[in-house]
């Protein structure tokens, strides 16, 4: 007995590491009541994306729109309960995490409701903020604006990434822009739609949601999107480790011969924000192509929308879980308040481009310039 006892352990021992073998081990769980534990609040206007919003301060200040409900999940939201006085912006939240996960790492959000509505821009997205923007890459999850159908992914990159011919068999999605490069197409970086509407929208929403699995590996970045009914059990039942091999052709790849992930991407900070309006969401031929009215002459987006707070009742994020898995001991806790690091910041959500090359734009190759 003692000794078929044995042999079983040993047996076993070894199926596990034969199992476990391509897989990554989870690091940090942000769930139920410590979701909010770990993130800087940005405390400051939308000063990236020139959207109408005041981002709120600390949780304390904020707790009225990042909370966790009874059921356990977490809300990111807009004000939707006070009238704006003309001239004044509406609240509203971007957290940043206050750990950086490096390449070979995962990111699993499982999400019940996502931002959307006309005006709202939302974004679930990463970069690396111990540079200059773009230095070190951004990965855009999930970012939409108004009622658009499909989530959006994209990266942004400095010179040299792109979405090759040879590796659209690779996902499913559609290509928007090949270069990633944020020069290149008014700075709406390389995108990829998810192929359906349950991504995103009252469509996500009414599917019970869905998860968003994006793996940041040396070989490239692979984004899966799954609807609540599809979610295989790889992504459900991935409670100390993921293995992302058996997942299939993911929504959106970037990688290979078109882009060296260890040159263009460093650890990355993950974000979750929801501005309005702004130099994409807020013009009004987007508005138009995005299931919302085009703005009536004399109309701003600001003067349509952001006044009245009936039009935010979706404007929030209810997640169940965000894990973190990853292979790497730099994937760290910061030790120091991440908000206090030096010199400009020229971020944004992905596909904002447009306006913002032109103001940001300039600002940002000013102190590129001066730097
Ligand atoms: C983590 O390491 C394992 C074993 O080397 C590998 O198979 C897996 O792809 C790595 N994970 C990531 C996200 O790179
Ligand atoms: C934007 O706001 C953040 C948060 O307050 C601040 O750290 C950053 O310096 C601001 N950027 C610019 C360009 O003003
Ligand atoms: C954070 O919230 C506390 C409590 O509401 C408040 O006293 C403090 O001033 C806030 N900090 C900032 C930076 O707004
Ligand atoms: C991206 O491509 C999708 C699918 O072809 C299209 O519906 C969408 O309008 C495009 N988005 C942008 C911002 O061009
Ligand atoms: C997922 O985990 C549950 C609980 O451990 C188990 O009952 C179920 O069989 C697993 N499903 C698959 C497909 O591995
Ligand atoms: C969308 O792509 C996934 C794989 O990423 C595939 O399983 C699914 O069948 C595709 N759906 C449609 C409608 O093409
Ligand atoms: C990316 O695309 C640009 C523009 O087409 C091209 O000059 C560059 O060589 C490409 N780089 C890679 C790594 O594919
Ligand atoms: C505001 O949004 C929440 C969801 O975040 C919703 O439950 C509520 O009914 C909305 N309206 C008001 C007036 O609070």
């Amino acid at each position: 007995m003692q000794r078929t006892t044995t042999i079983y352990i040993v047996l076993s021992l070894a199926l596990a590491s034969v199992t476990n073998a391509g897989s990554t081990p989870l690091v940090r769980t942000y769930q139920g009541d410590s979701f909010f534990d770990r993130w800087d609040y940005w405390g400051n206007y939308d000063n990236t994306t020139e959207g109408d919003v005041t981002y709120a301060a600390n949780l304390s200040s904020a707790s009225s729109l990042t909370y966790v409900t009874s059921s356990s999940t977490a809300i990111i939201k807009v004000d939707n309960t006070s009238t704006v006085a003309y001239n004044d912006k509406r609240e509203s939240v971007k957290i940043l995490s206050q750990d950086t996960y490096s390449v070979g790492s995962v990111w699993v959000l499982d999400a019940v409701h996502l931002p959307y509505g006309c005006s709202v821009w939302p974004s679930f997205w990463s970069y690396d903020k111990s540079g200059t923007w773009p230095d070190g890459g951004e990965i855009d999850v999930f970012e939409g604006v108004n009622n658009q159908p499909n989530d959006q992914m994209a990266l942004h990159t400095t010179d040299g990434c792109n979405i090759t011919t040879s590796s659209l068999s690779s996902f499913s999605g559609t290509v928007n822009d090949t270069s990633c490069y944020y020069e290149d197409n008014d700075n709406s970086g390389c995108g990829i739609t998810v192929n359906t509407s349950l991504s995103y929208g009252s469509a996500f929403a009414s599917a019970g949601g869905g998860v968003y699995v994006t793996e940041f590996a040396s070989t490239g970045i692979s984004i899966w999107f799954y609807s609540r009914a599809d979610i295989p059990a790889a992504v459900s039942n991935a409670s100390d480790s993921i293995d992302t091999s058996t997942l299939g052709t993911p929504s959106g790849w970037w990688g290979g011969s078109g882009c060296d992930i260890d040159t263009f991407f460093g650890d990355q900070t993950l974000i979750f924000d929801i501005t309005l309006c702004g130099n994409w969401a807020g013009q009004s031929s987007i508005l138009e192509t995005t299931g919302c009215a085009a703005l009536a002459t004399g109309q701003t987006c600001y003067t349509t929308y952001v006044l009245d707070s009936s039009n935010y009742d979706n404007a929030y994020f209810e997640i169940n879980s965000l894990k973190v898995y990853s292979n790497s001991s730099s994937s760290s806790d910061s030790t120091s308040s991440s908000t206090s690091d030096s010199g400009p910041r020229m971020t944004s959500p992905g596909g904002l481009g447009l306006m913002w090359a032109t103001s940001l734009g300039v600002a940002c190759a000013l102190a590129a310039f001066l730097s």
